[in-house]
């Protein structure tokens, strides 16, 4: 098992196979972006297994498949098959842009609940926030994943002045959708331009929605770091991410593996391990991973108390 040195056991896997995508939600993606990352430096189907292999003897059993846009990688089909096979929860992070196209490969996978990220119900206000022309696409997309039975989990980044008077909208649509909505606050990357005036946090969501609607708090399994709850009535349910202003670091439970094979072991963590070059040189990576978790660190990365966050940009952690 993979004890960190706070004693928390790390079961679940987020691994990002590319940092290359179809939008430009400007939280995620920094506007100076030139390049991606070239696909001799991605992980490949194959490598991808083998590193999924060992983190599964030791322990993990969760296994999330993130980006980026997972579905631009050519072979996702092939990676999604492979690791299907292995003993673990499978599921995915999309935008959902060019989900038509795999619900038969998400079914034969087993994959039953997808996460889809969506910040708003208006198509200009789409456009501002992601750059490009998309959202009817990605709404029929997120209909036709509940019309063949996935759960599906709707991502909506909060940041103030920018979309929380959507907020409402979405928790109208849980009424007779059976959709998890998921607000989070707005977290600093490299290149997004985040302040702490943008946050719009947890408490004011709350306040937000029950001006509105009388809300029953749901229980929250012991590794969530969703805050669930339902408004009276509805069909479909909301939670909130707040890893800004009531962070729940204390039940992490989760590594991340960049699409260039380097483990992090926090969201916010400033090193990277590099597995993915010790694999190449056929090295054992198991002491690689126990070392890299003895250096995680009890909340956030320890950077919060920072006057500047070191860290990757969004799109190349991968959530
Ligand atoms: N703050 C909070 N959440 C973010 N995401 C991307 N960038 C940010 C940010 N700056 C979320 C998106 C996406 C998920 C992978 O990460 O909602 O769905
Ligand atoms: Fe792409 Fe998701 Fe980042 Fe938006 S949040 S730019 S959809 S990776």
């Amino acid at each position: 098992m993979l004890y960190d040195s706070f004693g928390r056991v790390h079961n679940y896997l987020r691994i990002s196979v590319t940092d290359a995508c179809n939008l430009r939600c400007i939280y995620c993606m920094p506007e100076d972006r030139v390049a991606f990352t070239k696909k001799n430096k991605l992980m490949s189907p194959d490598e991808i297994d083998r590193l999924a292999t060992v983190f599964v003897k030791l322990g993990v059993n969760k296994i999330r498949i993130t980006g980026g846009e997972p579905l631009l990688r050519k072979d996702i089909s092939e990676i999604i098959d492979k690791l299907s096979r292995q003993d673990v929860s499978l599921t995915i992070s999309t935008n959902a842009l060019l989900a038509n196209e795999y619900i038969n490969v998400f079914k034969a996978a087993r994959i039953k609940s997808i996460n889809v990220s969506l910040d708003t119900l208006n198509p200009e206000e789409f456009f501002l926030l992601t750059k490009r022309n998309q959202f009817e696409k990605i709404y029929s997309n997120i209909l036709l994943l509940l019309r063949n039975n996935f759960t599906v989990k709707v991502n909506f980044v909060v940041m103030r002045n920018v979309n929380e008077n959507s907020i409402n909208e979405f928790i109208e649509w849980t009424k007779d959708f059976p959709l998890e909505i998921r607000f989070i606050e707005f977290m600093p990357f490299t290149g997004n331009n985040w302040k702490s005036e943008s946050v719009f946090s947890y408490d004011e969501i709350i306040d937000l929605i029950k001006s509105k609607y009388s809300i029953l708090k749901i229980e929250d399994s012991r590794h969530d770091t969703t805050r669930k709850y339902r408004a009276a009535g509805h069909l479909g349910t909301f939670g909130i991410i707040s890893t800004i202003t009531k962070p729940f670091c204390n039940e992490c439970n989760r590594l991340r593996l960049t699409s260039d094979g380097k483990l992090k072991n926090c969201l916010f963590s400033k090193n990277e391990t590099d597995l993915l070059t010790a694999l190449r040189k056929d090295e054992d990576i198991v002491p690689l991973i126990y070392s890299s978790l003895s250096d995680k660190k009890e909340e956030r990365g320890g950077q919060f108390d920072a006057v500047e966050i070191i860290n990757r940009s969004m799109v190349s952690i991968g959530g």
